[in-house]
């Protein structure tokens, strides 16, 4: 069989309960819509997973489909602030039938390169799940850099490399101006 095929059989096997999962925990987390400013989620398609097994030297079978890449199916929680951003998280967390398998901030550790986000890898039903929460700002910003990193001939990469940082550290200065701002709003509320 030829990988495509491959990939196609090993996504019709688990799509269904995949699906099932994705629209579970996106309908739980719609229920505290008031923190975030949206959501978008996917299942990966077999297109580019199989890409993926590729690019991650990973053979293309149900094994790498199911444990070897975890971001088969993937939420992106995009809030206004940076509490919400904490708020979603522990939100997702305390769910029960969530367990939380590996945990990355990307916003109190970030990356070289400017990237911010809060990570985490769930593992529901046996399956992972990828979910990625951030502010407008850094997800403004990561689609930006997003092709600057999938051009590889860019002729001035490296000015827009620095360039790209010094503007994710003025978001992320912004973003906690703006975070203040909220902050003495709502104590002002009290
Ligand atoms: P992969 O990058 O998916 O192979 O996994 P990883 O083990 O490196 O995990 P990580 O949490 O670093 O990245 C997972 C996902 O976060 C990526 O697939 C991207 O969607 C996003 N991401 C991580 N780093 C960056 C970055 O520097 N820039 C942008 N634009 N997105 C990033
Ligand atoms: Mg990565």
């Amino acid at each position: 069989m030829r990988l495509e095929e491959i990939m196609m059989t090993i996504y019709g096997n688990h799509l269904e309960v995949m699906e099932k999962i994705l629209s579970h925990l996106v309908e739980d987390i719609k229920q505290y819509s008031s923190h975030y400013e949206h959501l978008n989620y996917r299942i990966k398609s077999d297109e580019s997973m199989r890409e993926k097994c590729l690019r991650k030297q990973l053979p293309v079978n149900e094994n790498s489909v199911l444990h070897g890449i975890t971001d088969s199916i993937g939420i992106r929680g995009v809030t206004s602030f940076l509490d919400d951003v904490y708020y979603c998280k522990d939100m997702i967390k305390s769910l029960d039938y969530v367990e939380v398998v590996k945990e990355k901030d990307y916003i109190k550790n970030v990356k070289k390169n400017g990237y911010r986000s809060y990570h985490m890898i769930l593992k529901i039903e046996g399956y992972f799940v990828e979910v990625q929460l951030r502010t407008i700002a850094m997800d403004s910003w990561a689609a930006l850099e997003h092709k600057v990193s999938y051009k590889h001939q860019l002729k001035n990469k490296e000015l827009i490399q620095e360039e790209l940082k010094r503007c994710a550290d003025e978001l992320a200065s912004c973003d906690l101006s703006m975070q203040t701002i909220k902050t003495l709003i709502e104590e002002d509320e009290l």
